[in-house]
């Protein structure tokens, strides 16, 4: 079934959060702006200008990750391959944080016995290491986040040699903007926007390039203030599960967003599940093809150590890996669609052009006929292109029918499109 979110409508579901472990349910529908711009500030040197490529706990281990299954993903990220495709950051989502003492220092809890040392043994393997944290008093899974120790925190990142935090809303809602600005719903994204401000400054204030990852899912048009809070990327939706129709949900409301990414800036429609649940093959590379042309982070999640070959050619595939890090750093457009079928594309710094057709229909077993209108895409006449997932060189002629299977992509890129 195909579903296209509302980027548009103007309340938001703001009861949807809780300080549980449960993810907040996805904005269905967009906040009123903030009427207040957000402070400007000097933005952060940005520490990468492609998005952001490695692996993040959540996704797989969720709240049981422990400093052994870190540095597990560690050695894995480099004994698969993956460090040498890209995959740089290894990142400590949820779960980690213990208890603050009466100077407000935050200590790791028993998972975590020591973080400096754990953050050593990331950088030893060439590799750099994110940590997680919100503006409230709890994050998402219940455990203490920054408000009112943001500079504490960001120093205390900053001496363990973090490079990467992924900063969640959770409980700010109900610590802050509920409390000082009851039903006042503009107020209430001031007070939102201003958080963030306040850790991006912490931040830079510690003189460490540390990517600045926003969760927010998508509220208040995040894309539109977030690099003016130093963030480098920002979640555009709720969480992503393993699932098919998450998958392609999360990817259709990317369509729009485009003229918000630029190198250091990033749309975030969250971490891959590529390799998670029961996606099909066809949709493990559909995701990771849509992630790719959107210039998504890709932040892999899945169980590094039990990784099935086939999971580790998709997420180490070279030409999909260098659509996403494209150096012009712009995101797919969603060119037409027509019965379930998208067709997007993706200019490329040396003049190229990707192409991504997508069959979203919902028959597993069936194929959909369809003819590829060049013109629709700028295009003139037959274009020699490669074929991304087979290796092999195809030509695309016009109204040429392509056959795919459900959930299952074509993705090509024309070296010199005419
Ligand atoms: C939220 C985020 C997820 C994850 C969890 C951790 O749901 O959106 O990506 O970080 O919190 O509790």
């Amino acid at each position: 079934m195909r579903v296209f979110a509302s980027l548009s409508v103007a309340i938001l579901a703001l009861a949807s959060l809780s300080t549980s472990a449960q993810p907040p349910a996805p904005p269905q529908m967009q906040a009123p702006k903030a009427q207040l711009a957000a402070p400007q500030v000097p933005q952060l040197a940005p520490p990468q200008v492609v998005p952001p490529m490695g692996w993040n706990s959540w996704n797989f281990f969720a709240e049981r990750v422990t400093d052994k299954d870190i540095r597990d993903a560690a050695d894995h990220l480099v004994a698969t391959g993956m460090k040498d495709a890209g995959y740089t950051y290894i990142n400590i989502d949820d779960t980690w944080e213990g208890e603050r003492d009466v100077t407000g220092v935050l200590h790791t809890n028993s998972k975590f016995p020591d973080m400096k040392a754990l953050a050593d043994y990331v950088h030893s393997k060439g590799l750099k290491i994110g940590i997680y944290s919100g503006p409230g008093n709890k994050t998402c899974g219940g455990y203490a986040a920054s408000l009112g120790h943001e500079e504490q925190d960001a120093k205390m990142y900053a001496g363990w040699g973090i490079d990467y935090l992924k900063y969640d809303l959770c409980s700010f809602r109900v610590d802050v903007m509920d409390k000082q600005a009851p039903n006042d719903k503009a107020a209430q994204m001031r007070l939102m926007v201003a958080a963030y401000d306040k850790m991006g400054k912490a931040l830079q204030t510690t003189g460490r390039p540390i990517v600045y990852s926003l969760c927010q899912y998508g509220w208040d048009a995040v894309w539109e203030w977030a690099p003016s809070v130093g963030g480098n990327l920002w979640r555009t939706t709720g969480d992503v599960q393993a699932n098919w129709e998450s998958i392609y949900n999360i990817a259709s409301q990317q369509a729009g967003l485009e003229k918000y990414a630029s190198p250091g800036h990033w749309n975030d429609p969250d971490m891959l599940e590529v390799g998670n649940g029961k996606l099909s093959l066809a949709e493990n590379r559909t995701h990771f093809s849509l992630w790719a042309m959107l210039a998504a982070p890709l932040l892999a999640g899945n169980d590094l150590p039990n990784m099935k070959p086939e999971i580790r050619a998709i997420l180490t595939n070279r030409d999909v890996i260098a659509i996403d890090q494209d150096r012009l750093g712009k995101q797919a457009s969603r060119i037409y669609s027509e019965g379930e079928v998208d067709v997007w594309t993706r200019p490329l710094a040396d003049g190229a052009l990707a192409v991504a057709v997508v069959n979203a229909g919902s028959d597993r077993y069936s194929t959909h006929p369809f003819h590829l209108d060049l013109a629709k895409l700028g295009l003139h006449g037959p274009q020699t292109a490669k074929d991304l997932w087979t290796g092999k060189p195809v030509t695309l002629a016009d109204n040429q029918p392509i056959e795919l299977a459900s959930h299952d992509v074509l993705l090509v890129r024309i070296a010199s499109p005419r």
